[in-house]
């Protein structure tokens, strides 16, 4: 049995005292772990301050993003090592708005999939296709192709501290949801992909959440889906009663 994860990514919102009350709140909710494991994801500038927050309960912490590379010349980026001193356990690499809005490869994402697990760290890697892709009937492929890239450098010893996101990016902050059907289909592909990339185990064991326009209404309905483990949530993880509700639709399916 997969246990839950919902996680909140909170791109580039809050400012240091926001942070700090959402983080603590959340702190006070997951004083012990429960049946699901919550994580949140803030602005690197905030990463301290929230680790500080949320120091003796159960939450779990991310960064948005990193740099492959230990240290050097790379102005304006962020290392692997720097986060995981800052307190972070845990990354999410290749989101949509970087692949999209920053033109991050592949490439480059398998890359920081390597370093971050070499590294120790947890990491959500997010693969989805763009409303023309889907239209086009190419949203399996670019499916392989996002997660065969991404993992190109994670052994198999390493999967266990892999999970994989699923966000289509036609849901993406737009209010429109994948479909229960739409989700647990790529989500049951893209569990297919991972057991012929290692084996049937790592993809039994894998987690696979779902992303866009996650809200407590539809949480619910998805993650009741036999492949949907658990939820990345933008805008609904940024108000405590709306990232609970999630939490606790999750304890409850
Ligand atoms: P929304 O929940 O705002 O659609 O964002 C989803 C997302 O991109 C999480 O990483």
């Amino acid at each position: 049995m997969r246990r839950k994860l919902v996680a909140g990514n909170w791109k580039m919102n809050t400012d240091r005292g926001e942070a700090v009350e959402l983080a603590s709140a959340l702190a006070r909710h997951c004083e012990a772990s429960g049946d699901v494991d919550v994580l949140i994801a803030p602005p690197f500038v905030w990463i301290e301050a929230v680790a500080t927050a949320i120091d003796s309960s159960a939450v779990l912490l991310a960064a948005q993003n990193a740099w492959h590379e230990p240290s050097g010349a790379f102005t304006g980026e962020v290392s692997l090592e720097m986060l995981k001193e800052a307190g972070c356990g845990w990354v999410i690499l290749g989101h949509s708005e970087r692949r999209h809005l920053l033109e991050e490869s592949d490439e480059l994402i398998g890359e920081k999939v390597a370093a971050g697990l070499a590294e120790d760290l947890s990491v959500i890697l997010c693969v989805g296709e763009t409303r023309a892709q889907r239209e086009a009937g190419e949203t399996e492929a670019v499916l392989d192709r996002q997660l065969l890239a991404g993992l190109v450098g994670c052994e198999v010893e390493s999967t266990s501290r892999l999970v994989v996101a699923y966000e289509p990016v036609w849901a993406i902050g737009t209010g429109l949801t994948a479909s229960t059907d739409q989700a647990e289909s790529a989500h049951a592909h893209l569990r297919n992909q991972l057991a012929n990339r290692y084996n049937s185990e790592v993809a039994e064991a894998t987690r696979f959440l779902y992303g866009g326009s996650v809200k407590p209404d539809n949480a619910s309905e998805l993650m009741r889906q036999p492949n949907v483990d658990g939820a990345l949530v933008g805008g609904a993880s940024l108000a405590v009663d709306s990232f609970v509700a999630i939490i606790e639709a999750a304890a409850g399916v």
